[in-house]
């Protein structure tokens, strides 16, 4: 399967438009920086890992926008543009990480022309690029030891090729048994409201021939009741000092089910989800998206009165307590985890 989540391409940042997919494989160029939080808030460009390296490269379009005369003016410029890109979505840490970085590497190179800091923050971004792909193997390396030949894997939303610049989180630990011959199956949550799990990890898992079985979420405490899923493997969005996972909305609802079920539940992030100035998951803001995803999303009339309330949280919380074991690219990290995440 070819295709790139985020490129750099002639000064433009050209992303592949997971609002389209499966339907279409479409590209959007975002030429300026309103483009560019845009395609963030809309969900074209989604998945923490991913949303974190197009910020970064949004902070290179912005500040290439401008002819600052000294680092002052580019300071002022970059912290305009911090703000404004850190605003498309709150609860993704690895977006104000990525930010973060951008900002730091002008600070530290301050001394140096203009010019020239900017060409060191598009080599940050790069860098940040470059750095998603390795974690991304590493964690799939990482992972190894937790699953055995013809296991039956859960997983839910995308946390795939398309969430990141590499393989993938979840999905990425999948890629990597398969290709060592483990003969993995799995079942992908469909993902109300906007379907990442259907639209995008069924796609993704179909084009790299992985046995998938979409099911609806209300099916899933179904299949572990039947006994037939082995263990849930899903990414995280950011994760707190005491191991609490933030992720998409339904995340915490599969991992009660597992607990009741036995089933082990691991999350799969890299280090730049995790947020130790967080000291719980009580702390993890929770975006809030518009009623129109869930009244109107893939009907052709809307499929409730416009008169119902409706509430859209797009996040939850998984209390660590609930989580055997936390995959990232420095190791595995196992309860207690204030501990261990500290470590
Ligand atoms: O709203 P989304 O689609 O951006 O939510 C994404 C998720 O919740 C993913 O599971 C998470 O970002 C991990 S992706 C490697």
């Amino acid at each position: 399967m070819k295709f790139k989540t985020i490129a750099w391409e002639k000064d433009e940042i050209v992303l592949i438009d997971q609002t389209k997919l499966p339907a279409r494989v479409e590209y959007v160029h975002c030429t300026t920086v309103k483009q560019l939080w845009q395609a963030i808030h809309d969900l074209k460009v989604r998945g923490a890992p991913a949303i974190g390296a197009a910020a970064a490269l949004g902070m290179v379009l912005g500040v290439n926008k401008k002819k600052e005369k000294n680092f002052l003016e580019l300071k002022k410029n970059i912290n305009r543009l911090f703000k404004y890109i850190a605003s498309s979505r709150p609860t993704a840490v690895n977006l104000v990480w990525a930010l973060g970085r951008m900002r730091n590497v002008a600070i530290i190179n301050s001394g140096k022309p203009v010019v020239t800091i900017k060409k060191l923050m598009l080599k940050e971004a790069k860098d940040i690029i470059g750095e998603d792909k390795a974690s991304c193997c590493q964690m799939a390396d990482n992972a190894q030891v937790l699953i055995k030949k013809n296991d039956c894997i859960m997983t839910y939303c995308n946390a795939g090729m398309l969430a990141t610049v590499g393989c993938g989180t979840a999905l990425g630990v999948i890629y990597r048994a398969n290709e060592l011959g483990k003969n993995v199956k799995v079942y992908s949550c469909e993902t109300r409201p906007l379907l990442q799990g259907a639209r995008l990890t069924c796609w993704e898992l179909t084009e790299k021939r992985v046995d998938v079985t979409l099911i609806c979420d209300n099916m899933a405490g179904y299949l572990m009741q039947q006994k037939s899923i082995d263990k849930i493997f899903v990414g995280a969005d950011r994760i707190a000092a005491n191991g609490d996972a933030a992720n998409k909305i339904g995340s915490y609802s599969l991992a009660v089910l597992a607990r009741f079920h036995k089933i082990p539940f691991y999350v799969v992030a890299p280090y730049s989800t995790f947020d130790l100035k967080m000291r719980s998951g009580d702390e993890i803001p929770i975006e809030e998206r518009s009623a129109r995803e869930v009244r109107d999303s893939w009907y052709k009339c809307s499929m409730v009165d416009k008169r119902v309330k409706i509430y859209n949280p797009a996040f939850d919380v998984i209390p660590s307590s609930l989580i055997s074991a936390i995959v990232t690219d420095a190791c595995l990290i196992k309860p207690p985890y204030i501990k261990n995440i500290k470590k």
